[in-house]
């Protein structure tokens, strides 16, 4: 785990054309059955070009990946408070799982509660983007 203190709320911040950035007490284990890493803020891969999944490298600027930001369609409304772990599942070929809560921004300045388990697309191609909507099925994606 780094040293910086993990955020009071869990957040999730849409980048316009690039990753979803998410802040909280967050914990990703690479291997099934390893113990768990712990991180207090990482960017989430969405193009489906990272070559170091779920993370982020960069990739998106090469592959020209266009995305707006915003949600197509908004979660159902909730009250839920934005706090406690955050478990990051990625699901072979598939999405992101994120199981907790967390307030999703987007782009454009809405804010949406989210969870306790949260399927994000991480292909690329969803047409209900940051969400999966099984496209990833469709082009093939393998992760
Ligand atoms: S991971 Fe992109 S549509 Fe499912």
């Amino acid at each position: 785990m780094n040293d910086e203190n993990a955020s009071p709320a869990n957040e999730a911040r849409l980048n316009q054309n690039g990753p979803l950035g998410l802040r909280g007490r967050i914990q990703y284990a690479a291997t099934v059955g390893a113990p768990p890493a712990e991180y207090t803020r990482v960017a989430l891969c969405r193009c489906g070009a990272s070559g170091n999944k779920p993370f982020c490298d960069g990739s998106h600027a090469k592959t020209g990946f266009a995305d707006h930001g915003r949600c197509v369609r908004p979660p159902e409304p909730s009250t839920h408070a934005a706090e406690g772990e955050l478990v990051l599942v990625p699901i072979a070929n598939g999405p992101l799982r994120i199981d907790g809560w967390f307030e999703l921004a987007t782009a454009d300045g809405q804010r949406y509660v989210c969870g306790d388990k949260t399927w994000l697309c991480r292909c690329g191609a969803s047409g209900n983007k940051p969400f999966c909507d099984g496209t990833h099925k469709k082009i093939g994606f393998t992760a």
